[in-house]
């Protein structure tokens, strides 16, 4: 199949599933070249290797290649900051999100041809071809972190016709007040907290979307409304996972570098499933946590077995719960703080405050940062 072939079929499947509707984003998608956007080599997951990311070269095999520039999945593009070990790397620092999710978070943002639109985290530079389709390029500005990869971002814009897109080299958590007031304020990167500036550089009306990040558990999409009072407010809504700013990325631990003898050895009646994969409970778990807390999940022998890890790398603790099919589950807890009782004691908040939905929390944010309430 030809790029032009391969793209009429991934709309295809996604006006099916869902994802694209009869607006402006089926023909940008129809039109913008995605793969002139993806470097040649690629990164995937191996098995194999123990779960590191291997590189995947256009040249050596094009069809590979080819087929994953139009599948509605991510494409790594960066792994380990783009020094990855000879054997592998293992973190993706960068990728062009699934084209689903890339539609979805565009009809969230609601933009209109005209408009001024500041993206955070360039990328590969296809989101902002995608929006420029809609406002014009030279209403786009988009910031990455990352020298090499704003260059990459800024031939491939070039190359596909979007050459008066602004693409500046630099941390997005400042936004970029140059190009100030936006009508919109869209970040293809996960972020803690909302930065101050992104609602200071949005004019009154305007609107952000924006994956928040957490570690422990991704809270998902936030749309915010700006009151041009230097305050903006909002909701999450869907579910997504994006990485964490270069700021706000907590590193994946190999457990025998932080666990050693446990300090602690208890039992608990409360399943992982209650506090580690529900998204309302684990969505508040991560807030009353706070960041840098990482959970991993290992499975065991048998169905239903296996263990939960809890991991806060800073402090160089741990804490694991073994799954059975009965409980009590044996909780093994070591370093300064005791993780699994944070967990347990924040999942009972949870639970006695009526078990909220992530839905119900109201996000602020101003001058003095970001808030998180729940209604009374
Ligand atoms: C998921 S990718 C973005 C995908 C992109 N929009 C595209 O269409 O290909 C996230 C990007 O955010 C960048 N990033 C991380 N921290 C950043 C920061 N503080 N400021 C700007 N960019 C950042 C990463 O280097 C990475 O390229």
């Amino acid at each position: 199949m030809t790029f032009e072939q391969e793209r009429a079929r991934l709309v295809t499947e996604l006006v099916a599933a869902g994802s694209l509707g009869d607006d402006w984003r089926r023909a940008a998608f129809e039109q913008v070249p995605r793969h002139e956007f993806i470097p040649g080599t690629v990164w995937q997951v191996s098995e194999a290797a123990g779960g590191r990311l291997l590189a995947m070269r256009r040249d050596t095999d094009p069809d590979t290649w080819s087929k994953l520039a139009y599948r509605n999945e991510p494409v790594h593009t960066q792994v380990d900051d783009g020094n990855p070990p000879a054997e592998g790397g293992w973190e993706v620092t960068s990728s062009t999100s699934a084209p689903s999710v890339v539609a979805k978070m565009l009809h969230a943002l609601d933009v209109e041809p005209g408009m001024r639109a500041l993206e955070i985290g360039a990328g590969t530079g296809w989101n902002a071809a995608l929006l420029s389709w809609r406002v014009g390029a030279e209403n786009v500005v988009t910031v990455e972190i990352d020298p090499t990869l704003a260059a990459l971002a800024r031939d491939a814009l070039d190359r596909a016709g979007f050459d008066t897109v602004t693409v500046v080299t630099g941390d997005g958590m400042l936004g970029h007040s140059a190009g100030a007031p936006y009508d919109r304020v869209i970040a293809t990167v996960g972020v803690r907290e909302v930065p101050y500036a992104w609602v200071a550089q949005t004019a009154a009306g305007g609107r952000l979307v924006v994956p928040l990040y957490n570690s422990y558990h991704q809270p998902g999409l936030l749309t915010l409304t700006a009151h041009g009072d230097g305050t903006a407010t909002g909701r999450l809504s869907w579910p997504l996972e994006f990485m964490g700013t270069r700021a706000d990325r907590v590193p994946r631990v190999a457990p025998a570098s932080i666990v050693g003898e446990p300090e602690v050895i208890g039992e608990t009646d409360l399943h992982p499933r209650l506090w580690g994969s529900g998204r309302d409970a684990a969505m508040a778990i991560g807030q009353r946590l706070g960041d840098g807390v990482r959970l991993q999940w290992q499975k065991g022998a048998a169905p239903g077995q296996g263990a939960v890890w809890l991991f806060d790398p800073a402090s160089r603790s741990w804490a694991s719960v073994e799954v059975g099919e009965e409980p009590p589950y044996r909780v093994r807890q070591g370093g300064p703080r005791r993780l699994f009782d944070e967990v347990a004691d924040a999942y009972r908040w949870w639970h006695e405050a009526g078990e909220p939905v992530v839905t119900d929390w109201t996000v602020t944010v101003g001058p003095g940062g970001q808030r998180m309430a729940l209604p009374g």
